[in-house]
């Protein structure tokens, strides 16, 4: 099936821009191959998808680059009809330039629609590790190496690699923290957003500053890697009020969760290799939005389901993957704020 990419709903940017109120996520999750993965957008492309989020360390970016390189070709679409996101992971943050132009090189994409800050913090994990393993030379977030990052990026603005700038993983402490020496704002946020995890608080800072807030995981990302996964974890696929929304209107419980999230104002990017599943997710925002009484039942479902607790990420000292989140408040253990 084929949506009409026009009828696709737009938001604009603070930088003026107008993307797609929905994505595809890209993230195998350490299960699926980068065949699939690529597969799967190159069928998205032609389904009407335009925005794809990306990331180095998915390690699928060449394979999507040929898939990307593939459709310019046969002209399903131009290279300024889609919106590229990638990701500079953390062992690259302070060679930025470099991160970015392999991106730009293996996605042959000329630049970057948005390039993110993946994580705040430079502590790197070997893809695919396991829920235990640390890197004793990770560190807590510092202000000055954040900016430090957060400066190349606006370097490659002015150079015309990125056109916007994206953050991710952060809190209402580290934006407060880092804001006002922004000297180009980030256009957008991509945080972990699904009706069980809603972040609200976080969710207002962004929209108060026109930041834009891009949901990752709107489904509770089921198949997310063995580390990510808890006993307590919620699945919000399953939660009773979605799944009775979902029955009365005969769709699966996945298309209320991006219905709630296209409504909310959030950009949710799923991520399926199922052609039935990623088409649905896309038509899911031209038509039957949710009803007040509908987003208000869901609005309720907070259960704080977190689900990428960071593990990996923690420094030496740190006590549990809390400190990752600064729930008090106070960035925990920042040498400089
Ligand atoms: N910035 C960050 O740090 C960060 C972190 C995590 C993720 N992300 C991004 O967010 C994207 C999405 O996250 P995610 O893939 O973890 O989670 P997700 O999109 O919430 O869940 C994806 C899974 O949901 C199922 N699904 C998708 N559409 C469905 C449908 N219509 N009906 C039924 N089931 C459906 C599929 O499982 P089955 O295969 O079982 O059907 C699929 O594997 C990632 O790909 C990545 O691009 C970013």
């Amino acid at each position: 099936m084929k949506i009409d990419a026009a009828l696709i709903p737009k938001v604009t940017l603070n930088t003026g821009e107008q993307i797609p109120c929905i994505g595809m996520g890209t993230f195998g999750s350490d299960r699926f191959t980068p065949d699939q993965v690529s597969a799967a957008v190159a069928g998205a492309i032609r389904c009407g998808y335009r925005m794809f989020d990306c990331a180095s360390c998915y390690q699928n970016e060449d394979q999507i680059g040929e898939v990307f390189a593939q459709a310019f070709k046969e002209g399903v679409v131009e290279r300024k009809d889609l919106f590229i996101m990638t990701k500079v992971w953390n062992d690259q943050h302070r060679e930025v330039a470099k991160a970015l132009k392999k991106s730009i090189k293996d996605l042959q994409c000329d630049y970057a629609d948005m390039y993110f800050i993946h994580w705040p913090f430079p502590n790197y994990h070997a893809p695919g590790c396991d829920v235990d393993s640390r890197n004793p030379d990770s560190k807590p977030f510092s202000v000055a190496e954040f900016m430090d990052t957060y400066r190349q990026c606006e370097a490659l603005v002015r150079e015309g690699l990125i056109r916007n700038i994206g953050i991710s993983n952060m809190t209402i402490p580290k934006l407060e923290a880092v804001y006002d020496k922004f000297e180009i704002k980030p256009a957008a946020c991509e945080m972990e957003l699904h009706p069980c995890f809603q972040q609200q608080e976080l969710f207002d800072w962004l929209v108060a500053h026109d930041i834009q807030p891009i949901g990752f995981m709107p489904l509770g990302s089921p198949q997310r890697p063995e580390r990510d996964i808890v006993a307590t974890d919620i699945a919000d696929m399953k939660v009773p009020e979605i799944v009775e929304i979902a029955k009365k209107r005969g769709v699966h419980p996945a298309i209320i969760c991006l219905k709630w999230a296209v409504r909310r104002g959030q950009i949710p990017i799923p991520f399926s290799v199922h052609e039935a599943e990623y088409t649905s997710n896309l038509a899911a925002t031209v038509s039957d939005p949710l009803t007040d009484e509908e987003m208000q039942i869901i609005s309720t479902l907070e259960k704080d389901n977190r689900l990428v607790k960071g593990q990996v990420f923690l420094w030496p000292g740190a006590n549990d993957w809390h400190d990752l989140w600064d729930e008090d408040g106070k960035i925990v253990d920042c040498p400089d704020a």
